[in-house]
């Protein structure tokens, strides 16, 4: 199994990392345009192979696409990362050009890939993503909703208390500080819900805090944050990959579900290895429901800025 990861940067670096120590894939190629980046950290990484054990075979190019020929997942991470003070949002103008011609490369190399998008703005490089390609729907996926949904679960821990594993929670919407939707009313503590052991304050408090987890990390460390994100793609890889058909909140073109068309937004989907298996349509109550349409509502006029590079 063979993954392409373009964008060797913080985020396409620790990808490459969680992959081949988790045993993830059997080959990853780092690509990126900057001279010998992507072979000096495949390089780094390979060289942790004997003191953390593990057999993926990991190597770096400059911008040579025919050494991602074959790959089964490519993921992009293309494109600047946000500073402190940016919205995902602003950067749309550049990062979209860059994502397209990425799109593109790989699929001449790797026609029958699934690509993971993670450049932002993620829901709307996803859209682009699709647009652009023309492949089927189910082999592009948006990572944000499995970043929101483990920060979701950080931030529920810390309030309960409770080690993270025990805690179950989705975030679904864009994946922007105003667009993501937690969905409180459905996270649970190890079976119960958790609003039998968090006051309604503390929910609003972790919503909230989940909503801006990113922002609140690019404004610590300067730029946007690496090691959730990182690990997120390789979580959503292994699912693909191995077939895991786990339940993951992802961007996906939606046609009708959740009242909505012609949009990529998060959504629970059944990810396996045809990529997007299912959509799976969990009941929103009404007030999820304003808050879904608002958060599609607010992608697709950023989508719209898009028509000069989908011409
Ligand atoms: C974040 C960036 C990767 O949420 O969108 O950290």
């Amino acid at each position: 199994m063979k993954v392409t990861i373009v964008g060797a940067g913080n985020v396409g670096a620790t990808c490459a990392d969680v992959i081949s120590y988790r045993g993830i894939a059997s080959e990853v190629v780092l690509l990126d345009i900057k001279e010998g980046f992507a072979e000096g950290k495949a390089m780094d990484i390979m060289q942790c192979a004997t003191t953390t054990g593990f057999n993926t075979r990991v190597s770096g190019s400059t911008n040579d696409y025919s050494k991602t020929a074959n790959s089964d997942v490519v993921v992009i991470t293309s494109g600047i990362p946000r500073k402190p003070g940016m919205t995902r949002e602003e950067l749309i103008g550049i990062n979209a050009g860059i994502v397209k011609a990425v799109a593109e490369n790989v699929l001449q190399h790797s026609p029958n890939a699934i690509i993971v998008v993670v450049s932002n703005p993620m829901d709307t490089m996803t859209y682009l993503t699709l647009k652009a390609t023309g492949i089927p729907k189910n082999r592009i996926i948006g990572m944000g909703g499995a970043l929101d949904s483990s920060r979701f679960k950080y931030y529920l821990s810390k309030a309960l208390d409770k080690p993270s594993n025990d805690v179950q929670g989705m975030v679904i919407g864009g994946h922007g500080d105003t667009t993501m939707i937690p969905l409180t009313r459905l996270a649970s503590y190890n079976g119960s819900p958790v609003s039998d052991f968090l006051s309604q304050e503390q929910l609003e408090k972790v919503a909230a805090d989940t909503m801006v987890g990113g922002a609140t990390l690019t404004g610590l460390l300067g730029t946007s944050a690496w090691y959730a994100p990182g690990a997120s793609v390789a979580y959503l890889v292994d699912s693909i990959l191995n077939d895991q058909k786990k339940i993951i909140a992802c961007s996906v073109y939606l046609e009708g579900e959740y009242g909505q068309s012609d949009i990529c937004i998060g959504v629970p989907c059944i990810i396996g290895k045809n990529g997007i298996e299912k959509i799976v349509d969990i009941k929103l109550n009404d007030a999820e429901k304003v808050l879904f349409t608002k958060s599609a509502d607010a992608v697709r006029s950023m989508n719209a800025d898009l028509k000069s590079v989908l011409v």
